[in-house]
């Protein structure tokens, strides 16, 4: 069975009301639900000025929580301690350390002055995995910052909500990431696309229209250890690369000026900015023609992006590597439109445009081909664009 059955959002909200009651003895009172994010292309462009195009996938974080009539939150998830947040003042990382997403989101809320946020107990269930690169803690945010919503009776505006979440991942956990994942977790629509300008910070819908096709997300079971250290370097690479090119917006910069300015660069910081130029360009066309629904053409830019990020980035990894192949092996004759490394990158799952009638035989040759070559099972699940964060 290659590819997983999905535990659908109204049974992980009777999970997340079942949990509250058992720990809490409380009917639920507000119930949240946040999704985590694919990214079809524009990867690791997010903090350069780019465009990304990710989705809302059918996999989600869900809250369930109840006021508690003190000056705490008691929030619990599955196999961790529960987290005792005092809600008195400031907010600071602390232990359990799962728990300073929380943190950073209630933080968020204070200092807009939505403060202070009565005492509740909660409960987090989730079918999202932890690793995967498909933005856990992103939608554990989103929802999280919902419940808050909910219960300082306050709706925020999304892309503040969105930037909110996004600066508790910053200050909270320490990963200086872009907007992607919190944007695409809260701007998420049923059937769209969320083509995000990050320069001017303006989500865009793009229609999937094509009933036909489905995007399959292949885990590949591995994190490296190195990716959160990696992924600062990056950030700081493109940042002294921008420098180094004297402008203030990778928007400004063209090819030519990476050729004429090779060797100021050096080697490292010129396959970085190659990247970041050549994937800004490959997401708008690809947008482009996504807007005429021409998604065979989305093929040759997703497999451009991923040699790019393989050689010029250096954010892939054998076993992704490993599974774009044996996606491109099967090919457009075999249903494959396109594939694709996801997210950050270092492990993580890969993203694979395929057509709906061969979904099944696609999911099952990548299935017994990686195993058969890395050793690892990997997790595969099928999804349309789905609804951003928000009150169930
Ligand atoms: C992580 C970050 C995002 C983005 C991607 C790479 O998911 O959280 O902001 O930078 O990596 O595209």
């Amino acid at each position: 069975m290659p590819l997983q059955a999905n535990e659908s959002l109204a049974d992980l909200s009777v999970d997340a009301r079942v949990h509250l009651k058992h720990h809490y003895q409380q009917e639920a009172s507000l119930l949240a639900a946040a999704p985590g994010r694919v990214n079809l292309i524009g990867e690791h462009i997010d903090y350069c000025d780019g465009f990304v195009l990710p989705l809302a996938i059918d996999r989600h974080v869900v809250i369930a929580a109840a006021l508690n009539n003190s000056g705490v939150a008691r929030v619990r998830t599955t196999g961790e301690e529960e987290a005792v947040i005092s809600l008195e003042g400031p907010q600071a990382p602390a232990t359990p350390p799962w728990a300073n997403y929380l943190r950073g989101v209630l933080e968020g809320f204070r200092l807009r002055g939505s403060w202070p946020v009565p005492g509740f107990n909660a409960v987090i269930v989730s079918n999202l995995p932890i690793g995967g690169g498909l933005s856990s803690s992103a939608a554990l945010e989103l929802a999280f910052a919902t419940i808050v919503e909910g219960f300082v009776d306050t709706v925020l505006d999304t892309r503040e909500k969105a930037l909110l979440c996004q600066k508790a991942e910053h200050d909270f956990a320490g990963i200086p990431c872009g907007i992607m994942d919190q944007f695409a977790s809260a701007f998420g629509q049923q059937d769209n696309l969320v083509l995000i300008d990050c320069q001017s910070q303006d989500p865009e819908l793009v229609p999937f229209h094509s009933s036909d096709l489905s995007v399959l997300v292949a885990n590949t079971m591995v994190r490296h250890k190195l990716a959160d250290g990696e992924y600062r370097t990056r950030r700081e690479e493109t940042e002294r690369a921008l420098a180094t090119l004297g402008r203030g917006s990778w928007r400004e910069v063209a090819s030519h000026d990476l050729e004429s300015q090779k060797d100021e660069l050096g080697d490292v910081l010129f396959r970085r900015a190659r990247h970041v130029v050549t994937e800004i360009k490959r997401t708008a066309e690809a947008a482009e023609e996504l807007r005429k629904d021409n998604y065979a053409a989305l093929g040759p830019h997703m497999a451009a992006s991923h040699q790019s990020l393989r050689d010029d980035f250096e954010v892939s990894c054998g076993e992704l590597d490993l599974m774009v192949r044996i996606a491109n092996e099967i090919g457009f004759e075999g249903g494959v439109l396109g594939s694709r490394m996801t997210g950050g990158g270092f492990g993580g799952s890969t993203v694979t445009l395929c057509r709906g009638e061969q979904l099944r035989e696609i999911a099952a040759r990548l299935s017994v081909a990686y195993e058969a070559e890395s050793g690892n099972t990997p997790q595969l699940f099928a999804t349309r664009p789905v609804q951003g964060a928000r009150l169930l």
